[in-house]
């Protein structure tokens, strides 16, 4: 096994994954076998870590928390900056001792790192006593590759280079049952040249949407209330499709959805954001007044070195159309600091750009060199002390950015979705707004799963308290 150009999976290939699923199923079924998932990087990970969860609890498996007590070990890893990569080795060189005491357990590491090869590499001579290695685009292959592992002493590798199909009808376990993530688009063609995410995603294929609106219709009769609808760039959803039909014509159709009460998506780029797409948000009633736009910079000059394909003024003629149509949005974003040639002035224009939008909130990253992306050879990479400094002004000024906007909140009734216990304070209740901001509030448990009007009474950069009404 390794590496392979693989692009189309056959029927046969999927029937098999279920027959295998069944024979797993019943190696286990009078025993009661753990398995254990940590799962880095983004919500698509999180989702296609799901994914794993679903396939391994049909083969019988049960979900702990605890590494110790787990026969099936996963790492779904990441790759996007360098400091997640350092945490995964970290990570299965602390396991070695583990499988020392309980050789029979099974350690696979899958995700996006493994669609590099030198890190494929890496694990081979270093970290032998690893079962299992595959990647992003053969997830739907796991439990052929476990049943084979179960059977060998040696690590089991599979990559494939890209996938065409898109494997529907893997089985889901989801963490909760409120708030469901459906993919619509997987891959990215938009190579931004720092980003590693088209090396290790693959080219854009949009699911169809009869296979979304069946998924989601589905998770409203198991009583779901919220999606969202996940893409490296849900903008560009449909464009690979024979069909004519695209993101804002899918949110039209999604809509329509008994049972589910709200529809969020993540993310969107900002050169395919439409007028349409606008006028979708305002229309319709489910989707929620929340926009996640990465700007990455506020320099023009940057913005064309990094491939962002818009400039700042057009950026901000997105962001005031969506005001003037969409007033209550909350409008959040992603920045880069210290890509290779930013200047000071660069920098000042990017904390302007900030104080202009007034982002409800901002995630905030140094630029992290990534081996194969343009960035990683340009000239004038920023010292990684005016980077982190550069970064601490940032989070500085969005900070009071966001304290400023959600004190505008105070004494202003908002609709939350109870999603459970506060973690801090024992006898309140933490909700979402519709534009994804957490409160906090005092209620009794029986309304957690439900939608409740609070009356805002506290405001912090991140969090709000409030009273129920
Ligand atoms: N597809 C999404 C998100 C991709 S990764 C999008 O385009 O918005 C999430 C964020 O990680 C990016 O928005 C970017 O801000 C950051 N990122 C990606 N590559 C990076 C790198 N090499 N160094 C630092 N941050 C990076
Ligand atoms: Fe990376 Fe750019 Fe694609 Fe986002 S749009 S995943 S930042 S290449
Ligand atoms: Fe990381 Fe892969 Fe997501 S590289 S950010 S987990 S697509």
């Amino acid at each position: 096994m390794g590496t392979r150009k693989e692009v189309l999976v056959s029927k046969e290939d999927i029937k098999k994954q279920k027959e295998i699923i069944c024979r797993i199923a019943d190696l286990n079924k009078d025993r009661c076998p753990k398995f254990y998932i940590e799962t880095y990087g983004c919500q698509m990970n999180v989702h296609d870590s799901e994914k794993l969860a679903g396939m391994l609890s049909d083969m019988g498996y049960i979900n702990t928390d605890n590494i110790e007590d787990a026969d099936v070990i996963l790492f779904n890893t990441c790759c996007v900056r360098e400091h997640a990569e350092i945490r995964v080795f970290g990570r299965v060189s602390q396991l070695k001792e583990l499988k020392l005491r309980r050789p029979n357990i099974t350690l696979g590491i899958c995700g996006c790192m493994m669609q590099e090869k030198e890190i494929v590499e890496k694990i081979k001579k270093n970290y032998p006593y690893v079962d299992i290695v595959f990647g992003t685009h053969n997830l739907f292959k796991f439990p052929e590759l476990l049943l084979e592992s179960l059977n060998s002493d040696t690590t089991i590798i599979d990559i494939w280079d890209d996938n065409k199909n898109i494997v529907e009808d893997i089985p889901i376990q989801r963490a909760e049952g409120l708030k469901a993530w459906v993919n619509i688009i997987y891959g990215c063609n938009n190579f931004c040249t720092y980003c590693i995410v088209p090396y290790v995603r693959g080219r854009e294929k949009s699911r169809k949407p009869e296979d979304i609106l069946d998924e989601v219709k589905s998770l409203a009769k198991e009583g779901f209330k919220e999606i969202t609808l996940l893409g490296q760039n849900v903008n560009s959803y449909g464009n690979d499709l024979s069909e004519k039909v695209d993101f804002a014509d899918l949110l039209y159709m999604l809509n329509d959805v008994d049972g589910i009460k709200r529809i969020r998506f993540m993310t969107s780029h900002p050169k395919d954001i439409s007028d349409k797409l606008i006028y979708a948000m305002k229309d319709l009633d489910k989707v929620c007044e929340h926009l996640h736009l990465p700007v990455q910079s506020g320099s023009n000059r940057i913005l064309k070195k990094m491939n962002r394909k818009y400039t700042k003024e057009r950026y901000l003629e997105i962001v005031d159309k969506l005001r003037e149509n969409v007033p209550e949005c909350a409008i959040t974003t992603d920045i880069i600091v210290g890509f290779p040639g930013e200047t000071e002035e660069d920098f000042e224009e990017t904390l302007d750009l900030v104080k202009r939008v007034r982002y409800d909130a901002a995630y905030t990253f140094i630029y992290s060199k990534r081996t194969g992306t343009p960035a990683a050879k340009m000239e004038n990479q920023v010292e990684e002390n005016v980077k982190h400094e550069r970064l601490e002004r940032l989070i500085n000024l969005q900070n009071s950015i966001s304290l400023e906007r959600n004190s505008e909140m105070n004494g202003k009734i908002v609709e939350v979705l109870v999603e459970g216990k506060s973690k801090r304070d024992s006898d309140k209740l933490t909700g979402r707004t519709r534009t994804n901001k957490i409160v906090h509030f005092k209620a009794k448990p029986e309304l957690i799963g439900k939608f409740a009007d609070v009356k805002i009474t506290d405001t912090k950069a991140w969090t709000m308290q409030g009273e129920l009404l």
